[in-house]
């Protein structure tokens, strides 16, 4: 953020999306030509420990923003009213778990099966009624697993990465046999860029770059550039300890990205392993960023009913 700290057109508002008034006060200050919905609880293991604030933040939330979205757009007039998009930022996760074949793609029906899927699965479903009903200018996105710089530790590739770093146990969900489709942060913020800007009004798109990996195979990934990162530690993979699995483990994730690449001319720039060199190098080089975190927020303990060590122990 210190890149665009200074920028005349940028502000920063921290504001509970819960908090109707508050959204509608900053959409009349700012008076966006859009807005990009990104605020969302996100992580699995916390949703099967807490549920609480999943339903909170992204029905709650997600309601709370389409009203005051609607508010702002209905006293927009001409160019400004004709022009303006809601974009509601989602997952894949909402189309449940697949087997070995096949890829979710647009019209894959919703079977959402964690607390953070169903709610964002709700989220979603809101965000189409809102549209339907009321005409708001919406375009929808659902998105495969992210990875890069920013990421907060509670994910699985720089949760490895960080403990792999200190010399900590690598916890491998039951057999790491499960797969997850990759994608490199920028990408997926060069394809919502597209969808606020080319997307068409009551759309979904499905955005994936076809870069399925086992767990198994990411954390093997990361431990063989560390080990040219940082020979000393090598081999990082002795770190690797299989852990009793997350309850209700979607099994595999696959996105279809045919209409986003036909209809709006996406494609992503990184592969997965350009994308992870990068990650990888970049938490080795930003130490105390994570650091803080560690210090104050989340020691890298096992979320959700699990039993792994935390963060300090050994392996
Ligand atoms: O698919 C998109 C979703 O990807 C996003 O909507 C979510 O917000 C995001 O958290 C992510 O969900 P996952 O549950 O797939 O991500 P996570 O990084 O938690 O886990 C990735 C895989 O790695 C998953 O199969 C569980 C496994 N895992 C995770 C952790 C944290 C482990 O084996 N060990 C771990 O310590």
């Amino acid at each position: 953020m210190s890149d665009v700290e200074n920028h005349s057109r940028y502000s920063l508002e921290k504001v509970d999306i819960c908090d109707r008034a508050a959204i509608e006060r900053v959409l009349a200050e700012a008076r966006p030509r859009a807005v990009m919905h990104l605020a969302a609880e996100s992580h699995v293991d916390r949703s099967i420990e807490k549920p609480d604030d999943f339903v909170q933040t992204n029905i709650v939330g997600t309601y709370a923003m389409l009203e005051a979205a609607m508010n702002y757009w209905l006293g927009l007039d001409g160019e400004a009213k004709t022009a303006f998009r809601f974009v509601h930022v989602s997952t894949d996760e909402v189309f449940g778990s697949l087997g070995d074949e096949g890829a979710f793609t647009e019209t894959t029906p919703y079977q959402p099966r964690s607390p953070y899927s169903a709610s964002k699965a709700a989220s979603d479903h809101l965000v189409q009624a809102w549209h339907a009903t009321y005409g708001l200018p919406t375009v929808l996105t659902n998105c495969s697993n992210n990875f890069g710089p920013y990421q907060f530790p509670e994910k699985l590739i720089p949760l490895i990465t960080i403990k792999a770093l200190r010399g900590e146990s690598l916890p491998v969900y039951g057999k790491g046999a499960n797969i997850r489709d990759w994608l490199y942060v920028e990408d997926h913020a060069s394809a919502l860029r597209l969808a606020l800007e080319k997307g068409a009004i009551g759309e979904c798109y499905n955005i994936g770059a076809r870069s399925e990996r086992t767990n198994l195979d990411v954390v093997r990934g990361i431990c063989k550039l560390l080990d040219e990162f940082v020979p000393d530690g090598a081999p990082h993979e002795r770190l690797i300890t299989f852990v009793e699995d997350r309850p209700g483990h979607d099994y595999r994730y696959a996105m279809d990205p045919r209409k986003i690449e036909s209809e709006l001319a996406w494609r992503p720039r990184e592969s997965f392993e350009s994308g992870l060199r990068k990650t990888v190098q970049w938490y080795l080089q930003n130490r105390s960023w994570w650091q803080a975190i560690l210090d104050k927020t989340y020691r890298g303990e096992r979320l959700g009913r699990g039993k792994a060590p935390a963060l300090g122990s050994t392996a």
